[in-house]
C-alpha cells in the first residue's frame, strides 16, 4: 500500500494474528450456524391459539422500575377482565437488574433467561448497559442478548407529529449490523482494536420483508432503506441489494434509498422530511436514528418500541436505564409515555386492538393535544406517577372517541 512502510510482524505480533484469525474462524462459524437456523425458522405465533397469553413484566435498572410499574398499572387495568377469564397472564420476571448480573457475571443470568422463556412477550423497562470504564465489569448489553436469544430480528419504532405531518415508522434490524458481535470484537494487540459487523441475506431480507408488507398493509406506499453502502460496501451493500430484490415483489410499494448521513440531515428538513414513511435500516444507524426522531416528537422519553421476533416479543422504551436522573434525584419525573406506548404496541401485537388503539388514543391527548400535565424530566414537571394517572383517567373516558377525534378533525 502506498504510504504504508513494508514492516514484517515480529513474532509476538504473529502470535497476536494466529489468535485473531483462530477468533475470527469461530466467529464465522458460528455465524454460519445462525444463517442455516434462519433459514429454517419456524412460522408466525399465532396467538389466537394461546391460552393465556404469558406477559412477563421485567423492570429493569435505573428509572426502569418506576416506570415500567406505571405502564403495568395501566396493562392491568386494561386487561382486568381477560385476566379474571383465564385468557391473559401478568408475569413478574424478577432479577434481570444489572446488580444480579454482575453477581452471575451473565448478561442475563441463566434463571432469568429461563423464566423469560416461559412467556409470550415481554414488557421491559430500560437496563443499564456497561460500557469500559464503568464501576461494573464490561457485560454485554442485556437488550442486545435479549433480541438475540429470543431472535427479536425487528425493532419497530413508530414517531408521530401529526400537526407537522410527520408519521414515520423505522424498522430498525434487530441481531445482526455492528452489534451482533459488539461483545465479540478484538484487542488484537495494544495497539490494535477490531469490530466487527454482520450482515446476512435472510437477516436482511425477513427485516425488509416486514417493512414492506408493513407499507402494502397499511396503504403507506413509501419505503425508504437507509446505509452507507457508498462506503460500508459489503455489508451495507448487501443490504441495499437484498431490499432491490425484495421490492420488486411489491410493485405497488414506491422506495426509495438514501445514505445514513443526508437521511440524518433530511429528517431535520421540514419540506422533506414529511414524505418518509416507512423505514428500514441496519442496526446501529437505527439505534442512532431513531433517537433523533424521537427528539422532534418531545425526546426519546415518548417513544416506544416493538422487537419482534416469530416467536416471541418484546416491548420496551426506545431509551437506556438514565444512571444521570437517578443520580440527580429525579427519577420520580422520568416520562413513562415510553413504556405506556411500549404496552399499547403490545396489546396491539397480541390481537387487543381495541384496547391498544384506546390507550394509543389516550396518549395521544394527554401528551401531543391536550397537554394538561408536562412531564420535563425536573421537578418544574409533572411526576411520572401524576401523568401516568392523567392517561389511566383519559383511558376511562368514555368520550375517549370523540375526545381524541376533535383534535382530528
Ligand atoms: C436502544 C438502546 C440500546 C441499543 C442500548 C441501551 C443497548 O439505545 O434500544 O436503542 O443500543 O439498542
Ligand atoms: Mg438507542
Amino acid at each position: 500500500m502506498s504510504g504504508t512502510q513494508e514492516r514484517k510482524p515480529d513474532s509476538d505480533q504473529r502470535d497476536a494474528i494466529e489468535r485473531a484469525k483462530q477468533h475470527f474462524g469461530d466467529l464465522l462459524v458460528e455465524q454460519l450456524a445462525r444463517v442455516e437456523a434462519m433459514k429454517a425458522a419456524e412460522d408466525w405465533i399465532d396467538y389466537t391459539q394461546v391460552q393465556p397469553i404469558i406477559i412477563g413484566i421485567v423492570g429493569g435498572d435505573g428509572i426502569g422500575p418506576m416506570i415500567c410499574h406505571h405502564a403495568e398499572r395501566i396493562l392491568q387495568f386494561l386487561l382486568q377482565d381477560d385476566v379474571k377469564a383465564g385468557l391473559v397472564e401478568l408475569r413478574a420476571i424478577e432479577g434481570l437488574t444489572i446488580e444480579n448480573r454482575v453477581k452471575a457475571m451473565q448478561t442475563i443470568p441463566d434463571e432469568v433467561l429461563a423464566e423469560i422463556k416461559k412467556c409470550h412477550v415481554i414488557l421491559k423497562g430500560p437496563t443499564t448497559t456497561p460500557k469500559k470504564g464503568d464501576p461494573w465489569p464490561n457485560l454485554e448489553s442485556a437488550n442486545v442478548a435479549m433480541r438475540r436469544e429470543l431472535d427479536l430480528f425487528a425493532n419497530v419504532r413508530p414517531v408521530k407529529i401529526p400537526d407537522q405531518g410527520i408519521d414515520w415508522t423505522f424498522f430498525r434490524e434487530n441481531t445482526e449490523g455492528a452489534y451482533v458481535l459488539g461483545s465479540q470484537g478484538l484487542d488484537v494487540t495494544d495497539d490494535l482494536a477490531v469490530d466487527f459487523k454482520v450482515i446476512t441475506t435472510p437477516g436482511a431480507e425477513r427485516i425488509i420483508r416486514l417493512a414492506f408488507d408493513y407499507a402494502k398493509k397499511n396503504d403507506l406506499n413509501k419505503v425508504t432503506v437507509v446505509t452507507k453502502a457508498n462506503v460500508v460496501k459489503a455489508t451495507d451493500g448487501k443490504f441495499l441489494e437484498v431490499a432491490a430484490a425484495v421490492a420488486k415483489e411489491y410493485p405497488e410499494v414506491e422506495w426509495d434509498d438514501w445514505f445514513i448521513d443526508i437521511m440524518t440531515a433530511k429528517l431535520v428538513d421540514p419540506y422533506r422530511r414529511t414524505s418518509f414513511r416507512v423505514v428500514v435500516l441496519p442496526n446501529l444507524y437505527g439505534d442512532i436514528i431513531t433517537d433523533e426522531a424521537a427528539q422532534f416528537q418531545g425526546g426519546v422519553g415518548t417513544a416506544g418500541s416493538a422487537n419482534i421476533g416469530k416467536r416471541y416479543a418484546m416491548f420496551e422504551p426506545i431509551h437506556g436505564s438514565a444512571p444521570r436522573m437517578v443520580q440527580e434525584g429525579r427519577a420520580a419525573y422520568a416520562d413513562p409515555s415510553s413504556n405506556i406506548r411500549a404496552t399499547a404496541m403490545l396489546l396491539r401485537h397480541i390481537g387487543f386492538d381495541e384496547k391498544a388503539s384506546r390507550l394509543e388514543m389516550a396518549l395521544d391527548i394527554c401528551s401531543l393535544y391536550e397537554k394538561k400535565l408536562a412531564v420535563t424530566g425536573r421537578s418544574n414537571g409533572a411526576s411520572g406517577a401524576a401523568f401516568a394517572d392523567y392517561i389511566m383517567e383519559t383511558v376511562q373516558d368514555p368520550n375517549l372517541q370523540q375526545r381524541w377525534q376533535s383534535y382530528n378533525g
